[in-house]
């Protein structure tokens, strides 16, 4: 997807320019569910964001961006000091985060329907697989389930393989 890999700058905001560059020229309007701190749009213009939205419930208009972005929080982990699950909404001791696998999968669906009823054109996921208690939770199967069940064709995804062996 992105010839960033091949240069080794792998930072969350040139992979989601590199994105927009290619699939997304004709995108005007942007919303960002989870805006958090932004680090999404380091290269690009900020979008329109409100974070005292709750993702699962906007109230924003059906089809009122060209391109809605959701990046939920893909594991339920602490609750911990660790600065990094604060961050990105994975803190179990944060007021409304997940409190476990299934809470996080509820989110990632409910959040991603009320992304594609705003969207009138694209919607832009950032989610991971995670294996906890030796089980694996595929958050990409249950978004390319609702994609199809909502009439939206997933156009690309990417996937970055990790040697396992040294
Ligand atoms: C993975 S982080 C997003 C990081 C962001 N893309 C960035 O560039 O900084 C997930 C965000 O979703 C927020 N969040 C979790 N549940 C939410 C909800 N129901 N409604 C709105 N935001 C929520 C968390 O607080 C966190 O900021």
């Amino acid at each position: 997807m992105s010839n960033q890999v091949v240069r080794g700058d792998l930072s969350s905001s040139s992979i989601i320019r590199d994105i927009f560059q290619m699939h997304m020229n004709d995108v005007v309007t942007i919303f960002d569910l989870t805006y958090g701190n932004g680090t999404f749009w380091n290269d690009l213009d900020i979008p329109m964001f409100d974070p005292s939205l709750d993702f699962r419930n906007t109230g924003l208009a059906s089809r009122s961006y060209d391109c809605v972005v959701f990046d939920p929080p893909f594991t339920a982990n602490g609750p911990s000091s660790n600065s990094h699950n604060a961050r990105y909404g994975a803190d179990r001791s944060q007021n409304g985060s997940p409190q476990n696998i299934h809470e996080v999968r509820a989110l990632l669906a409910s959040g991603l329907i009320e992304a594609m009823r705003i969207s009138s054109k694209f919607v832009l996921l950032k989610t991971q697989d995670v294996i906890e208690s030796g089980k694996l939770h595929s958050s990409t199967g249950l978004a390319f389930t609702l994609f199809k069940e909502f009439d939206f064709r997933v156009m690309d995804y990417g996937l970055c393989g990790l040697r396992c062996s040294t």
